[in-house]
Order: C-alpha cells, then structure tokens, then sequence
C-alpha cells in the first residue's frame, strides 16, 4: 500500500482511538531480581489452541527490553479498585513497585497482589507495528485470583467500572 497524506493528525487520532474501552494489565519481569513492569491497554487473548496472547509495547518503553532479555512475562488484568497501581505503572524511570505488593509466580514472573487474574507467558514472537511492537505470547500457567471484583476500564482517557 503507498503511502498518502492523511487527513487527520496525532492528536485528533488518539482522541478517537480512545473511544475503544478496554480493561488494562500489567505486564511484568524479574530483571536481575527486581520487578519491572508497566501498564497496558493493548492485551489480546489471541489463540486457544496453543494458548498465546499478545499485547504492543511502545518502542520508547524502557521497561520492556528488559523483560524481553529475561525471556517471559507475567500478564496482571487489573481489578476495578486497583486504578493507583496503573497510575503507578504508568510511570517511567521511577521505584514503581514502592507502593505495590507482589509476589513471584510459579515461573518466576512478578505477579501483583489483588489483581483479577494471572497470566504467565514465554516470548514466543514480535512484530514491527510502526512506533511499537507486538508482541506475541505463549501461556505456560494461569488463574484466577480474585472473584469478587470488577475489572478496572479505561475509556477516553479515564478510569471507569463495569456496572
Ligand atoms: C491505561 C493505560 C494503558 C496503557 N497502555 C499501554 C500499552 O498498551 N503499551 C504501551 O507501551 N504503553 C501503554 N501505556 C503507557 C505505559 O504504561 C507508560 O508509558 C509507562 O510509563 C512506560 O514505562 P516504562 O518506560 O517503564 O516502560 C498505558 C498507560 C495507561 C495509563
């Protein structure tokens, strides 16, 4: 496809992207014993059989290198009373698990207390996407971890619950 002046510019087309509502993850590593993680709207359940998912990582994220190099990652699907630990994980460059309790999960990703579910993944491809990447992942274990909450939505640029 050639490529052609569009009509719309930058900041016009993530306003109207933002009318997609998602639920928002985590995505977390163990870089040299230490949990590194940041937040993300792009997951996707991707495949049953085999069981993959995927997510797309900023090329600006400074997290990720980090975790690609250890070679898997955990998957947090935040719940709807957990919007500090996304602010939190928004961040760069700061201590963002100062506030944020977690534990190691069976393949020795980070996974963070009280989310609604727990995703643990291998790398097992990425694709060049412009300005990100995507990044596809096989699951190697996954739970539930808490009922009884709503997932945590984010919806033009705010924060919402499913009612
Ligand atoms: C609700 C929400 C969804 C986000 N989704 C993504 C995403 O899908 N991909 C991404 O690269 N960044 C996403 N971000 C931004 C990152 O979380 C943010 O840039 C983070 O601070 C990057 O940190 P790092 O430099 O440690 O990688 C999202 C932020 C928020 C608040």
């Amino acid at each position: 496809m050639s490529e052609q002046a569009v009509a719309f510019d930058s900041a016009t087309y993530r306003q109207i992207m933002g009318n997609f509502a998602t639920g928002v993850v985590v995505v977390t590593g163990l870089v040299d014993d230490q949990p590194v993680g940041f937040a993300a709207q792009s997951f996707v359940s991707l495949s049953l059989d085999p069981p993959l998912v995927g997510f797309s990582p900023a090329k600006s994220s400074s997290s990720w290198p980090k975790i690609r190099a250890s070679g898997q990652f955990g998957i947090n699907i935040l719940g709807e009373d957990q919007q500090k630990v996304c602010a939190d994980m928004a961040q760069s460059g700061v201590d963002k698990f100062a506030n944020v309790h977690w534990q190691l999960g069976l393949t020795g990703v980070p996974k963070l207390d009280g989310v609604l579910a727990f995703i643990e993944c291998s790398i097992e491809d990425e694709h060049d996407a412009g300005d990100h990447t995507i990044v596809v992942g096989r699951v190697q274990d996954c739970a539930c971890v808490q009922g009884e909450s709503g997932p945590l939505l984010y919806f033009r640029s705010a924060y919402g619950s499913f009612v």
